[in-house]
Protein backbone atom coordinates (compact mmCIF):
# COMPACT_ATOMS: atom_id res chain seq x y z
CA UNK A 1 0.00 0.00 0.00
CA UNK A 2 1.70 3.39 -0.73
CA UNK A 3 -0.60 6.98 -1.06
CA UNK A 4 -1.82 6.34 -4.57
CA UNK A 5 -3.84 3.47 -3.32
CA UNK A 6 -6.81 3.35 -1.33
CA UNK A 7 -8.49 6.46 -1.13
CA UNK A 8 -7.03 9.39 -3.46
CA UNK A 9 -9.88 8.35 -6.22
CA UNK A 10 -12.61 7.31 -4.31
CA UNK A 11 -15.29 8.00 -5.92
CA UNK A 12 -14.24 9.66 -9.16
CA UNK A 13 -15.44 8.02 -12.38
CA UNK A 14 -12.83 7.24 -15.13
CA UNK A 15 -12.43 6.48 -18.75
CA UNK A 16 -9.71 5.22 -20.27
CA UNK A 17 -9.41 4.53 -23.63
CA UNK A 18 -7.51 1.66 -24.83
CA UNK A 19 -7.93 0.27 -21.82
CA UNK A 20 -7.16 -3.36 -22.62
CA UNK A 21 -3.69 -4.07 -23.14
CA UNK A 22 0.01 -2.07 -22.51
CA UNK A 23 -0.15 1.32 -21.42
CA UNK A 24 -3.97 1.40 -21.01
CA UNK A 25 -4.50 -1.81 -18.95
CA UNK A 26 -1.77 -0.27 -16.53
CA UNK A 27 -3.55 2.80 -15.62
CA UNK A 28 -6.95 1.11 -14.99
CA UNK A 29 -5.75 -1.48 -12.94
CA UNK A 30 -3.79 2.06 -11.19
CA UNK A 31 -6.42 4.34 -10.89
CA UNK A 32 -8.31 1.04 -9.57
CA UNK A 33 -6.42 0.61 -6.66
CA UNK A 34 -6.58 4.15 -6.10
CA UNK A 35 -10.81 3.94 -5.61
CA UNK A 36 -11.54 5.08 -8.92
CA UNK A 37 -14.48 3.60 -11.08
CA UNK A 38 -12.77 2.55 -14.32
CA UNK A 39 -14.22 2.56 -17.57
CA UNK A 40 -11.74 -0.24 -19.94
CA UNK A 41 -12.59 1.06 -23.41
CA UNK A 42 -11.38 -1.59 -25.85
CA UNK A 43 -10.81 -1.60 -29.49
CA UNK A 44 -11.72 -5.75 -30.92
CA UNK A 45 -10.62 -7.48 -27.96
CA UNK A 46 -13.69 -8.08 -25.45
CA UNK A 47 -11.84 -10.66 -23.56
CA UNK A 48 -8.81 -8.40 -23.06
CA UNK A 49 -10.93 -5.60 -21.38
CA UNK A 50 -13.27 -7.94 -19.81
CA UNK A 51 -9.77 -9.39 -17.61
CA UNK A 52 -8.84 -6.26 -16.79
CA UNK A 53 -12.31 -5.78 -15.32
CA UNK A 54 -11.52 -8.82 -13.78
CA UNK A 55 -7.86 -7.84 -12.20
CA UNK A 56 -9.88 -4.08 -10.77
CA UNK A 57 -12.64 -6.60 -9.52
CA UNK A 58 -10.36 -8.95 -7.97
CA UNK A 59 -8.10 -5.65 -6.66
CA UNK A 60 -11.41 -4.84 -4.83
CA UNK A 61 -12.43 -1.89 -7.68
CA UNK A 62 -15.36 -1.65 -9.74
CA UNK A 63 -15.23 -1.24 -13.61
CA UNK A 64 -16.59 -2.01 -16.82
CA UNK A 65 -15.64 -2.53 -20.34
CA UNK A 66 -17.18 -0.75 -23.26
CA UNK A 67 -16.00 -0.95 -26.66
CA UNK A 68 -15.80 1.70 -28.96
CA UNK A 69 -13.75 3.14 -32.46
CA UNK A 70 -12.03 6.22 -30.51
CA UNK A 71 -11.50 7.64 -34.62
CA UNK A 72 -15.22 6.87 -34.98
CA UNK A 73 -17.49 10.07 -33.57
CA UNK A 74 -20.49 8.02 -32.95
CA UNK A 75 -19.06 5.63 -31.55
CA UNK A 76 -17.25 7.76 -28.58
CA UNK A 77 -20.35 9.86 -28.34
CA UNK A 78 -22.02 6.08 -27.86
CA UNK A 79 -19.05 5.07 -25.20
CA UNK A 80 -19.81 8.04 -23.16
CA UNK A 81 -23.61 8.02 -23.11
CA UNK A 82 -23.50 4.72 -22.00
CA UNK A 83 -20.91 5.39 -19.33
CA UNK A 84 -22.92 8.61 -18.22
CA UNK A 85 -25.74 6.46 -18.07
CA UNK A 86 -24.77 3.55 -15.25
CA UNK A 87 -22.42 6.03 -13.64
CA UNK A 88 -23.63 9.81 -13.72
CA UNK A 89 -20.97 11.41 -15.29
CA UNK A 90 -16.98 11.49 -15.77
CA UNK A 91 -14.75 13.08 -13.61
CA UNK A 92 -11.40 11.12 -15.42
CA UNK A 93 -10.51 10.77 -19.31
CA UNK A 94 -7.13 9.02 -19.92
CA UNK A 95 -7.01 9.87 -23.57
CA UNK A 96 -4.63 6.68 -24.58
CA UNK A 97 -5.49 4.58 -27.07
CA UNK A 98 -3.00 5.12 -29.66
CA UNK A 99 -0.98 2.80 -32.62
CA UNK A 100 2.09 2.95 -34.71
CA UNK A 101 1.75 1.76 -38.55
CA UNK A 102 5.56 2.18 -39.28
CA UNK A 103 7.09 2.36 -42.89
CA UNK A 104 9.88 4.41 -44.80
CA UNK A 105 8.25 8.15 -45.72
CA UNK A 106 8.46 7.70 -49.37
CA UNK A 107 6.28 4.39 -48.85
CA UNK A 108 3.80 5.60 -46.88
CA UNK A 109 0.16 5.41 -47.69
CA UNK A 110 -2.41 8.16 -47.42
CA UNK A 111 -4.20 5.27 -45.63
CA UNK A 112 -1.46 4.45 -43.58
CA UNK A 113 -1.34 8.43 -42.61
CA UNK A 114 -4.69 8.90 -42.25
CA UNK A 115 -5.20 6.00 -39.99
CA UNK A 116 -2.49 6.96 -37.23
CA UNK A 117 -3.43 10.36 -37.70
CA UNK A 118 -7.08 9.30 -36.71
CA UNK A 119 -6.38 7.30 -33.93
CA UNK A 120 -3.69 9.01 -32.07
CA UNK A 121 -4.81 12.29 -32.91
CA UNK A 122 -8.23 12.77 -33.52
CA UNK A 123 -9.79 10.30 -31.42
CA UNK A 124 -7.81 12.32 -28.49
CA UNK A 125 -10.19 15.28 -29.80
CA UNK A 126 -13.17 13.58 -29.88
CA UNK A 127 -12.96 11.84 -26.57
CA UNK A 128 -11.93 15.15 -25.05
CA UNK A 129 -14.43 17.08 -26.14
CA UNK A 130 -17.40 14.80 -24.82
CA UNK A 131 -15.87 15.17 -21.61
CA UNK A 132 -15.22 18.92 -21.68
CA UNK A 133 -18.81 19.16 -22.61
CA UNK A 134 -19.78 16.62 -19.55
CA UNK A 135 -17.20 18.64 -16.73
CA UNK A 136 -19.09 22.14 -18.27
CA UNK A 137 -22.37 20.59 -17.39
CA UNK A 138 -21.14 19.21 -13.99
CA UNK A 139 -19.25 21.63 -12.30
CA UNK A 140 -17.20 21.15 -9.54
CA UNK A 141 -18.77 18.49 -7.23
CA UNK A 142 -16.24 19.10 -4.19
CA UNK A 143 -16.88 16.09 -2.38
CA UNK A 144 -14.84 14.52 -5.32
CA UNK A 145 -12.18 16.63 -6.56
CA UNK A 146 -11.55 20.35 -6.38
CA UNK A 147 -11.76 20.42 -10.12
CA UNK A 148 -13.95 19.97 -12.35
CA UNK A 149 -12.64 17.26 -14.13
CA UNK A 150 -8.99 16.12 -15.41
CA UNK A 151 -7.98 15.34 -18.78
CA UNK A 152 -4.71 13.09 -19.30
CA UNK A 153 -3.08 12.59 -23.02
CA UNK A 154 -1.42 9.69 -23.40
CA UNK A 155 1.48 11.60 -26.22
CA UNK A 156 5.01 10.24 -26.23
CA UNK A 157 8.41 11.12 -26.09
CA UNK A 158 8.19 11.02 -29.86
CA UNK A 159 6.49 14.59 -29.38
CA UNK A 160 9.55 16.22 -29.13
CA UNK A 161 12.06 13.37 -30.25
CA UNK A 162 12.57 13.22 -34.61
CA UNK A 163 11.65 9.29 -35.55
CA UNK A 164 12.41 8.48 -38.87
CA UNK A 165 10.27 5.64 -40.31
CA UNK A 166 7.45 6.79 -37.98
CA UNK A 167 6.43 10.02 -39.42
CA UNK A 168 3.19 9.89 -39.40
CA UNK A 169 3.25 8.16 -35.36
CA UNK A 170 6.07 10.96 -34.06
CA UNK A 171 3.58 13.66 -36.06
CA UNK A 172 0.64 12.83 -34.48
CA UNK A 173 2.33 13.02 -30.78
CA UNK A 174 3.71 16.34 -31.83
CA UNK A 175 -0.02 17.55 -32.34
CA UNK A 176 -0.81 15.82 -29.36
CA UNK A 177 1.25 18.24 -27.62
CA UNK A 178 -0.11 21.63 -29.01
CA UNK A 179 -3.65 20.01 -28.54
CA UNK A 180 -3.62 19.73 -24.82
CA UNK A 181 -1.35 22.91 -24.05
CA UNK A 182 -3.96 24.98 -26.19
CA UNK A 183 -6.75 22.90 -24.66
CA UNK A 184 -5.57 23.22 -21.47
CA UNK A 185 -5.50 26.93 -21.58
CA UNK A 186 -8.90 26.80 -23.28
CA UNK A 187 -10.62 24.97 -20.16
CA UNK A 188 -8.49 26.01 -17.66
CA UNK A 189 -11.27 28.88 -16.21
CA UNK A 190 -13.75 26.14 -16.20
CA UNK A 191 -11.50 24.24 -13.48
CA UNK A 192 -10.59 21.55 -16.09
CA UNK A 193 -7.07 20.56 -15.74
CA UNK A 194 -5.55 18.94 -19.10
CA UNK A 195 -2.09 17.59 -18.43
CA UNK A 196 0.30 14.99 -20.65
CA UNK A 197 2.20 11.87 -20.26
CA UNK A 198 4.98 10.80 -22.73
CA UNK A 199 6.08 8.08 -22.19
CA UNK A 200 9.75 6.40 -23.37
CA UNK A 201 10.43 2.84 -24.01
CA UNK A 202 7.93 1.20 -21.86
CA UNK A 203 7.56 -2.68 -22.11
CA UNK A 204 4.44 -3.53 -24.42
CA UNK A 205 3.07 -5.48 -27.25
CA UNK A 206 3.19 -1.64 -29.45
CA UNK A 207 7.07 -2.40 -29.32
CA UNK A 208 7.48 -5.80 -28.68
CA UNK A 209 10.71 -5.92 -31.34
CA UNK A 210 12.75 -3.32 -29.55
CA UNK A 211 13.00 -5.12 -25.87
CA UNK A 212 12.47 -8.99 -26.92
CA UNK A 213 15.45 -10.27 -27.55
CA UNK A 214 18.94 -9.54 -25.15
CA UNK A 215 20.62 -8.10 -28.20
CA UNK A 216 17.29 -5.55 -29.19
CA UNK A 217 17.34 -4.71 -25.70
CA UNK A 218 21.20 -3.65 -25.20
CA UNK A 219 20.63 -1.73 -28.19
CA UNK A 220 17.20 0.17 -26.59
CA UNK A 221 19.24 0.60 -23.42
CA UNK A 222 21.97 2.78 -25.09
CA UNK A 223 19.27 5.06 -25.55
CA UNK A 224 17.94 5.15 -21.84
CA UNK A 225 20.33 7.03 -19.21
CA UNK A 226 18.57 4.96 -16.52
CA UNK A 227 19.45 1.97 -17.98
CA UNK A 228 16.73 -0.26 -17.48
CA UNK A 229 13.16 -0.25 -20.04
CA UNK A 230 10.13 1.22 -18.37
CA UNK A 231 6.94 -1.03 -17.05
CA UNK A 232 2.97 0.02 -17.50
CA UNK A 233 3.21 0.05 -14.03
CA UNK A 234 5.39 3.24 -14.02
CA UNK A 235 3.33 4.83 -16.74
CA UNK A 236 -0.07 3.83 -14.23
CA UNK A 237 1.64 5.73 -11.01
CA UNK A 238 2.36 8.49 -12.95
CA UNK A 239 -1.41 8.91 -13.98
CA UNK A 240 -3.16 8.45 -10.59
CA UNK A 241 -1.17 11.19 -9.47
CA UNK A 242 -1.79 13.46 -12.47
CA UNK A 243 -5.79 12.76 -11.65
CA UNK A 244 -6.04 13.67 -8.29
CA UNK A 245 -5.85 16.59 -6.11
CA UNK A 246 -2.33 16.44 -5.31
CA UNK A 247 -1.61 17.47 -8.63
CA UNK A 248 -3.67 20.35 -8.64
CA UNK A 249 -2.61 23.59 -9.67
CA UNK A 250 -0.97 21.31 -12.91
CA UNK A 251 -2.02 21.96 -15.79
CA UNK A 252 -0.66 22.10 -19.52
CA UNK A 253 2.22 20.10 -18.93
CA UNK A 254 4.09 17.33 -20.17
CA UNK A 255 5.75 14.57 -17.85
CA UNK A 256 8.19 12.55 -19.59
CA UNK A 257 8.72 9.66 -18.20
CA UNK A 258 11.44 7.72 -20.03
CA UNK A 259 14.39 7.03 -17.80
CA UNK A 260 16.08 10.19 -19.39
CA UNK A 261 15.35 9.17 -23.30
CA UNK A 262 14.71 12.73 -24.00
CA UNK A 263 18.16 13.89 -21.84
CA UNK A 264 20.03 13.59 -25.68
CA UNK A 265 22.10 10.58 -23.98
CA UNK A 266 24.56 10.45 -26.46
CA UNK A 267 25.91 14.06 -25.05
CA UNK A 268 27.08 12.02 -21.68
CA UNK A 269 30.07 11.29 -23.51
CA UNK A 270 29.80 13.28 -26.81
CA UNK A 271 29.44 16.78 -27.41
C1 LIG B 1 6.63 4.10 -29.10
C2 LIG B 1 7.52 2.91 -28.84
C3 LIG B 1 8.95 3.33 -28.60
C4 LIG B 1 9.04 4.48 -27.60
C5 LIG B 1 10.45 5.02 -27.46
C6 LIG B 1 6.82 5.11 -27.99
O1 LIG B 1 5.99 6.20 -28.19
O2 LIG B 1 5.27 3.70 -29.21
O3 LIG B 1 7.43 2.01 -29.93
O4 LIG B 1 9.70 2.23 -28.12
O5 LIG B 1 8.18 5.51 -27.97
O6 LIG B 1 11.07 5.25 -28.70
Amino acid sequence: MNFLEGEILQGQRALVTGGSSGIGAAVCRALGKAGARVVVNYLSSKEEGEQVVADIEAAGGQAMAIQADVSKEDDVKRMFAQMIEAWGSIDILVANAGMQWDGPFHEMSLKQWNKVLDVNLTGQFLCAREAVIEFNRRGIDSDLSCAAGKIICMSSVHDIIPWAGHVNYATSKGGVLMFMQSLAQEVAHNKIRVNAISPGAIKTPINRAAWETPEAEAELLKLIPYERVGNPEDIGRAAVWLASDASDYMTGTTSYIDGGMTLYPGFREGG
